[in-house]
């Protein structure tokens, strides 16, 4: 064969075949939002679809650029197309979008079916054009009528926060109602009732949710443990938390605790400290991004595997421990009991409540950073009430106790040796670690969740800010809740679900 011929072969390899049974390429767009939104001030329809174009045109050439690098699939961020409305002023952003188990349209091949579909005709013909599947977040307006209907809202219509999946060739083969909105979601409804969706492709069986939901069982887990499915696109527009809910550090352990891959979509919008994306497997992140300088978007792509392989988990036995030095610090609201690290190699074990922490650990630093050990069991009532256990190693913001489980981003002590385990009774862990690099670092590749633990063998080089199991208790959000050890009792409450929709919490705010 001539070198020629092996060149073609090459090149045609490239832009022909985009998988083989084992793998596909995933790609995920973290999109710089442009859009206009003054309360009281409704834009007319043509003003809300110029806005929007802007988006699609970002949206578009990004589509092309994805495929030329070989992507089959590309994921974009929640309000990407429209930003954040006021509940009036998003009426005139959204479209009815037709329900892909009842209707099967192609937009781009049959524009004319239904009125008013601009933005579902141009991301149609974006996926057609491109060859390839493509994700997008935007807003699905339906009319209902409160005579049939008791959960109509008063204005006649629900909105509702949408993901919608065309497949590689314009077809519309999945729309997903967000479920978990975030308090201050206003513009949007939740749907009559949670919806689990997923959608079968050449590479694999995906699912798909939004932001918020990621912490709540239905639809998230379903989609794993019920459906089965090999990979999740995530739309989202998340904003950071220091030290335990940042973008990138909770998606890569969401993959890692769940087994599945992970395609997150960030929007960009730095005023609201939403940066971070990922594309993810269960051994962590194979690309991601997260930059709190840049007003740009950024494109990732990466080739990852079709059929993602599942880690156990395993709960360690650990003895109750009390320590004369223990004490109670605040972390995002939750009350954690820390024992601070005074020695520069040690082997401790804390506890709360029924949860117990062992910690395994070489240091060096200057003497006057403070890290601190600490577990956490209980119910989180910050900004949403959901059932935890974490077991946390944190970087305190400075030499006071007080600031430990505070945010801070400063940090020069590495770790040469870590292994971080738990007694967790219960299966939905996921693996924290954060770093100080550049901006914000995972350490990919140099600790392992291994039997439950997180272990680093030769060590983490850049500087901790923060290594964690954060463990969901789904099993306790029905509202009976007793601890077995009998430290504290919570009586049965209302459902968690109008606590969270009822209750509007002051302070800043985690997701959207
Ligand atoms: C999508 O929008 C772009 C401009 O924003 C336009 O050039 C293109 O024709 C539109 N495509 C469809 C199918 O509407
Ligand atoms: C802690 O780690 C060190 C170094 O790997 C090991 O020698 C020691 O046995 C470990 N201690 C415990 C209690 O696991
Ligand atoms: C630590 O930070 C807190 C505020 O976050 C401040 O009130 C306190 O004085 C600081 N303590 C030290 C020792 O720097
Ligand atoms: C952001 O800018 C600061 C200050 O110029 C710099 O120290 C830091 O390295 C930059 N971060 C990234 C992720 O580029």
């Amino acid at each position: 064969m001539t070198m020629f011929s092996v060149l073609v072969l090459l090149w045609m390899s490239q832009v022909v075949s985009c998988y083989d049974d084992t793998s596909f390429v995933a790609a995920v767009y973290e999109h710089a939002v442009v859009w206009t939104s003054i309360p009281g001030q409704p834009p007319t329809r043509q003003e809300a679809i110029d806005f929007m174009k802007q988006n699609l045109d970002v949206y578009r050439e990004q589509t092309r650029e994805a495929k030329r690098q070989g992507a089959d699939i590309i994921v974009f961020p929640e309000d990407g197309i429209h930003g954040f409305q006021s509940r009036e002023n998003q009426y005139f952003y959204l479209e009815t979008i037709p329900d892909p188990e009842k209707i099967v349209w192609n937009p781009c091949d049959d524009p004319d079916r239904f009125n008013d579909t601009p933005v579902q005709q141009n991301l149609s013909c974006m996926a057609k054009e491109n060859n390839i599947y493509v994700v997008a977040n935007f807003g699905d307006k339906q009319f209902c009528d409160s005579s049939e209907d008791s959960s109509c809202p008063n204005d006649g219509r629900y909105q509702f926060n949408t993901d919608v999946v065309f497949d590689n060739e314009g077809t519309i083969v999945a729309r997903y109602h967000k479920e978990h909105l975030f308090m201050t979601e206003l513009q949007f409804n939740r749907p009559p009732s949670v919806e689990i969706v997923t959608f079968q492709t050449p590479f694999g069986k995906f699912g798909v949710f939004t932001c918020f939901d990621v912490l709540f069982r239905d639809p998230a887990v379903a989609l794993v443990e019920d459906c089965g499915v090999d990979t999740i696109v995530f739309p989202t527009a998340w904003m950071d938390v220091l030290p335990l809910f940042v973008s990138v550090e909770f998606h890569q352990a969401w993959a890692m605790g769940m087994g599945v891959n992970f395609l997150s979509s960030n929007t960009h919008v730095l005023d609201r400290r939403m940066t971070g994306s990922t594309i993810s497997t269960p051994s962590g992140a194979v690309s991601y991004y997260h930059d709190m300088n840049s007003t740009e978007g950024r494109l990732l792509v990466a080739e990852i595997p079709i059929k993602p392989i599942k880690n156990g988990v395993r709960s360690a036995e650990l003895p109750i421990t009390q320590h004369d030095t223990e004490f109670v610090s605040d972390l995002f609201g939750d009350p954690f009991t820390f024992v601070d690290l005074t020695k520069e190699s040690d082997y401790v074990i804390i506890c709360q409540n029924d949860l117990c922490c062992s910690l395994n650990y070489t240091k060096s630093g200057i003497s006057s950073e403070i890290y601190a050990f600490g577990a956490f069991d209980d119910l989180h009532t910050n900004e949403g009430q959901y059932y935890l256990q974490i077991c946390a190693l944190v970087k305190c913001a400075n030499s006071s106790r007080d600031t430990c489980g505070q945010p801070t981003n400063d940090a020069q002590t590495t770790f040469s040796h870590l292994r971080l385990a738990g007694n967790f009774k219960f299966p939905h862990v996921f693996p924290e670690v954060l770093t100080r690099g550049i901006g914000m670092d995972l350490a990919v590749g140099e600790w392992e969740y291994k039997n439950g633990a997180i272990i680093s063998t030769s060590g983490i080089s850049k500087p901790l800010l923060s290594a964690a199991l954060f463990g969901r208790v789904y099993e306790r959000d029905d509202g009976t809740f007793k601890h077995t050890s009998g430290a504290m009792e919570v009586s049965p409450h209302l459902p968690l679900l109008l606590i969270l929709f009822s209750v509007h919490l002051i302070g800043s705010v985690v997701t959207v």
